[in-house]
């Protein structure tokens, strides 16, 4: 087998880190000498991944990206690195990355061709009632659940990480893969600008609680650029985690620290909630797009089901035709998603409290059914759309990351702490830093959450209830073959960035580097409007709005961390809206 290193051409990241990635001739996969996808050539593109043969960690902060390459250089599998990768951003991403908050993990077993969904989705506690965010008069009142201790759902990242390891290798502990998050939160981390900036933002918000300024501005300001950050606290909880597993995190003195944190902070949160937190093994909920097989998450999440939804509405359609970005292609998107989110509103929430109907959701029949009602030419007005019927056919403050070794395995995670550092409080002499995940239920029907999303019974708050979800990570096959990985934060914006993915990917035969870097736009039906990141032109937005779209630019909420494969060869994508997200591989 030939090896060259990779030309500089090939880097769209630092120098350093591209030497970490290793070695395909130019265009050509060395393992049977045929040439890559076109639009992986030099030229073809202005922005060309990171390649790589053995293995590929994709995250949203550098420093988690090569631990976890570290990890499959020394013979781990792609869990064991996403595992690694998963603690080491709960120290180096403290804004999303977590042990206090929850998620969702998707596991390829190439061997066995088997595909695991780990939902580790934060749950209700106990002592939640229906009417938990509500006022005196039954109004939603959005502080109770973002901003108290009410908001706080029972962690689920430690008992979903270590539930992952029995589909590890074998040849690392959980100890240590969690070794080397230890070690950084022990030693410090350097400080980049993107946390110096974060924290200095943030420190208001963060600064309500003693306990977390004792941790982050200890001198009174946020740490700059280059300054070193200790979390001495978490680091003794990461070790306990490694020398007695999850039980050190759900029992005992860091279990009744998190206890008191959170009923502090007005929450009803006991120990016999954590006690009784158990992560679950689910079927992925599967689709078809153009002769591509989708696997993604199932719910408590919504993202699997309207990710298929919306694919098998825009699959009638002939996109590549229309052309990647054309007014034409972006309106027939937004009309697919206001369906999507619409049905989202009325059907989804916890499989365990609510029957939902997820082979009619997911139904080609169905989706031909709502597609009969799009009109090429015209947006149709949001309050004209209503929920479905699939009954007769029977959906910057998270952070994904992917992951491929070299056998094929895969990892697709997306976890979170809801908002950026979620409710804002460490519970003291943890360093753990707490969710404020139960925001994402309905808090009465109609209401909007964080995101702007509504949502009725199926998803009203409820004891040892799991809110519903977007988080969507997701895996595209060919014959079997493992294609894409792909995921994103951003909340609403979740789903809509993962089909966009797919779609420029596949219908727009783009590089994975490219189709993440082209504008994304969303609509999630309410409100009514179309929003665009800056850089649609001026004449493709008047022909979104000769066809009634109100659109509003502003900034994308995705940031896709995405693993393309093709005959062996990964190549990544870490997105670049982003500061210092990284893709690296070997
Ligand atoms: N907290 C955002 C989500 O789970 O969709």
């Amino acid at each position: 087998m030939s090896r060259r290193k990779i030309p500089e051409s090939w880097c769209h990241m630092s120098a350093s880190a591209c030497a970490l990635t290793v070695m395909v001739a130019l265009a050509v996969n060395p393992a049977n000498g045929q040439s890559l996808p076109a639009a992986y050539a030099p030229g073809t593109a202005r922005i060309l991944p990171v390649v790589a043969q053995n293995g590929m960690v994709v995250s949203q902060e550098a420093t988690a990206t090569l631990i976890g390459v570290d990890i499959l250089k020394r013979g781990g599998n792609a869990v064991d690195a996403a595992i690694a990768v998963g603690f080491a951003l709960a120290v180096t991403l403290p804004r999303a990355g977590n042990i206090g908050g929850g998620g969702f993990m998707l596991v390829h077993l190439a061997k066995d061709h088997k595909d695991i969904a780990i939902d580790y989705r934060e749950l209700a506690p106990l002592a939640t009632t229906k009417d938990v965010f509500l006022d005196s008069n039954g109004d939603a009142v959005a502080a109770k659940s973002q901003f108290t201790g009410l908001g706080v759902g029972v962690p689920g990242t430690v008992a979903g990480l270590a539930l992952a390891a029995r589909y590890g290798s074998g040849n690392f502990s959980l100890a240590a893969l969690i070794a080397p998050a230890h070690k950084l939160a022990r030693d410090g981390i350097a400080v980049e600008a993107d946390l110096a900036d974060s924290l200095t933002a943030s420190q208001p918000f963060l600064s309500r609680f003693s306990s977390t300024s004792a941790v982050y501005f200890p001198q009174g300001a946020a740490p700059k650029r280059g300054d070193t950050l200790k979390q001495p606290d978490l680091a003794n909880t990461l070790a306990a985690i490694g020398e007695r597993g999850p039980s050190a995190f759900y029992t005992g003195p860091v279990a009744a620290k998190i206890v008191a944190a959170v009923q502090s902070a007005g929450g009803r949160m006991t120990l016999e909630d954590l006690s009784a937190y158990a992560a679950q093994e689910r079927e992925p909920v599967r689709g078809h797009y153009r002769g591509y097989d989708i696997v993604s998450m199932p719910p408590p999440s919504s993202g699997g089901i309207h990710v298929i939804e919306i694919l098998n509405i825009l699959e009638g359609f002939p996109l590549g035709q229309m052309g990647q970005g054309s007014a034409d292609t972006i309106h027939l998107m937004a009309e697919a998603e206001k369906l999507a989110y619409a049905d989202r509103s009325e059907y989804l929430g916890d499989p365990a409290f609510v029957k939902i109907p997820v082979r009619g959701l997911t139904s080609p029949d169905y989706a031909a059914q709502l597609r009969a009602t799009i009109s090429t030419d015209k947006a149709r007005p949001s309050a004209q759309i209503k929920p479905g019927n699939p009954a007769p056919y029977e959906s910057d403050q998270t952070t994904h990351f992917s992951v491929v070794d070299a056998d094929g395995n895969a990892v697709s995670n997306t976890y979170t702490l809801n908002f950026n550092y979620g409710l804002g409080l460490i519970a003291d002499g943890t360093g753990i830093m707490l969710n404020n995940e139960l925001d994402d239920f309905a808090a009465k029907p109609g209401a909007a959450n964080g995101y702007g999303l509504t949502g009725g019974d199926a998803n009203a708050p409820a004891p040892a209830k799991r809110p519903l979800s977007s988080m969507s990570p997701t895996f595209v096959f060919k014959n079997g073959e493992l294609v894409l990985v792909t995921g994103s934060p951003g909340g609403s914006h979740i789903i809509t960035t993962v089909v966009q993915m797919i779609v420029n990917v596949l219908d727009f035969g783009m590089n994975v580097a490219a189709a993440s870097e082209a504008v994304r736009t969303h609509h999630q039906w309410l409100p009514d409007v179309l929003q665009a990141e800056p850089g649609l032109s001026v004449d493709t937005i008047r022909a979104l709005e000769a066809k009634g779209h109100k659109v509003v630019q502003q900034p994308a909420g995705g940031s896709a961390q995405s693993i393309h494969r093709a005959d062996g060869i990964l190549m990544g994508a870490a997105d670049q809206r982003q500061r210092g997200t990284l893709a690296a591989g070997y």
